[in-house]
């Protein structure tokens, strides 16, 4: 006689536990157990505790493989779910074997668990446990086969404010530090050209080395705003001029708002990076043809004239941000990624394992943002451009997503900003993109010794291969990984697709009360035409075009519920849900965990000595998938 000890562990979240009998059956190389019950003496299976049990078999099994659970009724009470976390069997042979579950078993279900050493497809050598895998990936497939997977598309008091005071008003219990340093700080130039690299959407301005011919801005307009004795042209060979061109914009119909169309501006904004490294706007153009009802707006024209033009390309920025940087590059791609990895992956392949972590509350939030965001009647559909027309950018910004795009180190370069001052985006997004890819490479080259390896995962190819087809609509000039050939593809893939569901949905996620909630700021709508002459408009002009009284209401509550933390909160590189079995990759998260808390504590210190600190990429503020 032989005894296996097994404990069992349930839940800690509110009715985890269960009534109900728990019977269990274990399958080795040699043979397997009998059918046994889970039956101590008092309760079993309450919320947060472990069990530790005993079931005794003739002989040793050999090598464990599979561990069956079922679930019976206790009498007749109703469902009564159990959410089962992990066992944990020590056979006789003195080993300790780790069967992860972390979900919900219901009545009558039969759930097996895979334990030991995580696998990739073609290392299963016993033929139980490759028909096992057959069939759960059959499984898995048909269960996720009805989640979209397309890129189809975002989404879903009429009193015009008496004064801009008035603004400061609405949610006044609800205040940021930086809530309130926008508010006071919204007119100034130095502070609107920060926001480009260090506000919610730093993925869009570019070094410019040389204008646009589009753009019809002099050197006459412009030399006032330059060092003393220079020139545009000579900043432009210097690197100090800067461009965020919305021409992804131009010719999308906006939506109706009582009956006539609103207008959408595809402006182009020049920056001068000036002596003092303070980046600001000194050309606005809000159209993309030059014209005579297209004037170049300038920081010398009349306050509300500046104030408008800046307000008219920030529209576009924040319609270009909650679309295309934050929806469709974060939360719509990561979903991509979540299923196309729910379909393809065995529980037991260690990519799975690795990834699992960073899916955890994907679908679960774009399911429910599917109706309430965005959706035709969601709460982004309030924006200028609409639904429809937020679907068209979304549809643009797809075709020309690159995978260098979403590659940080790689747009950095790309954007021309390595060395732009004061972009603390960049510095805390490198720092974490290297400690991701470090910890993604230690693991991929431990379960992949090979390149061969890479190869021959049928899994790996499937899941890259469902990506590429279903996420990036099979566009070549993507750049996008059709299959991986090697363990150095594979590490900056996993790394990249780590850092957009934590690092980059946090730096587009997290700002958004911060930088919005105060209108005049950053507004998804505007409801007047963009100024077509100089010298026409006053404080009462920014009021008319600034939405009114309850969509100011609307849309701050947005950028209030997208920008909430929840007290669960789980941190990048937190585990708490345990899937691996051998040492070598716990050390590794382990290590992960140091070097993320350094990266914390360093910008912790460094917000100290800043003005307006950056903390959208403080790792103990980063959740470890997409959540809200
Ligand atoms: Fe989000």
């Amino acid at each position: 006689m032989v005894q296996y000890k097994i404990e069992v562990t349930t839940g800690v979240l509110k009715s985890s536990g269960t009534w109900d009998q728990i019977y269990i059956t274990l399958f080795g190389t040699e043979g397997q157990s009998e059918r046994t019950e889970l039956d101590n003496f008092g309760t079993d299976f309450s919320t947060g505790t472990t069990g530790t049990y005993t079931l005794s078999t003739d002989l040793s099994l050999g090598k464990l493989l599979l561990f069956k659970v079922e679930k019976d009724p206790f009498f007749y009470l109703p469902e009564d779910e159990w959410y089962l976390s992990k066992i944990v069997v020590m056979t006789p042979e003195g080993e300790a074997i780790l069967f992860p579950c972390h979900r919900w078993i219901s009545r009558g279900e039969l759930v097996e668990l895979r334990g030991g050493r995580a696998l990739k497809g073609f290392e299963e050598d016993h033929p139980l446990l490759i028909e096992h895998r057959e069939k759960e990936l059959m499984l898995k497939k048909s269960v996720y086969h009805g989640i979209e997977l397309k890129i189809k598309g975002l989404l879903g008091s009429a009193e015009k404010w008496e004064s801009i005071e008035d603004m400061k008003n609405i949610f006044s219990w609800r205040k940021t530090t930086m809530s309130e340093y926008v508010t006071e700080h919204w007119k100034e130039d130095d502070f609107y050209g920060s926001q480009f690299l260090n506000g919610p959407n730093p993925n869009v301005i570019k070094r410019c080395s040389e204008l646009p011919p589009n753009f019809a801005v002099t050197e006459e307009m412009v030399k006032p705003f330059l060092e003393e004795g220079s020139s545009l042209q000579e900043e432009l060979k210097k690197g100090n001029i800067f461009l965020s061109d919305q021409k992804k914009m131009d010719g999308i119909p906006p939506r109706a708002y009582n009956g006539e169309p609103l207008h959408v501006t595809a402006g182009l904004c020049l920056f001068y990076l000036n002596p003092e490294n303070k980046l600001r706007p000194i050309a606005i153009q809000l159209l993309q043809q030059p014209s005579e009802q297209n004037p170049i707006f300038l920081p010398s024209d009349s306050e509300t004239d500046w104030l408008l033009a800046k307000m008219f390309i920030k529209n576009a920025d924040a319609m270009d941000h909650q679309a295309v940087q934050h929806l469709m590059k974060t939360h719509l791609l990561a979903e991509v990624y979540t299923v196309a990895a729910l379909r393809s992956f065995s529980v037991i392949h260690p990519l799975y394992k690795l990834l699992f972590p960073h899916f955890q509350s994907t679908l679960f939030i774009n399911t429910g943002g599917r109706s309430t965001l965005f959706g035709p009647d969601g709460a982004l559909s309030i924006s200028s451009l609409g639904y429809d027309g937020l679907t068209e950018l979304m549809r643009r910004a797809l075709s020309e997503t690159t995978y260098s795009s979403l590659c940080l180190p790689e747009d950095i370069t790309a954007r021309g900003l390595e060395s732009i001052p004061n972009f603390y985006y960049r510095d805390d997004g490198l720092k974490l993109w290297s400690i991701i890819n470090s910890f993604v490479k230690a693991v991929v080259e431990y379960y992949y010794p090979s390149d061969s390896e890479v190869c021959k995962d049928t899994e790996l190819q499937e899941w890259i291969g469902e990506i590429f087809t279903h996420g990036i609509l099979g566009n070549k000039a993507s750049g996008f990984p059709e299959s991986f050939h090697t363990a150095e593809e594979l590490t900056k893939f996993i790394t990249m697709v780590i850092f957009t569901m934590t690092g980059e949905h946090a730096a587009v996620n997290n700002g958004q009360f911060d930088n919005y909630f105060w209108m005049p700021n950053g507004s998804l709508l505007l409801r007047k035409p963009p100024p077509t002459t100089k010298g026409q408009s006053s404080m009462e002009t920014i009021l008319e075009t600034l939405p009114n009284v309850g969509d100011t209401v609307n849309i701050g509550a947005l950028s209030w519920i997208l920008s909430e933390t929840y007290t669960d909160v789980v941190p990048i590189g937190t585990c708490p849900k345990e899937r691996f079995n051998e040492p070598a990759p716990k050390q590794m998260i382990k290590e992960f965990q140091v070097e993320l808390s350094s990266l914390s504590d360093a910008i912790t210190i460094r917000n100290l000595q800043l003005e307006m600190p950056y903390s959208y990429l403080d790792p103990a503020r980063i959740e470890n998938s997409i959540a809200i």
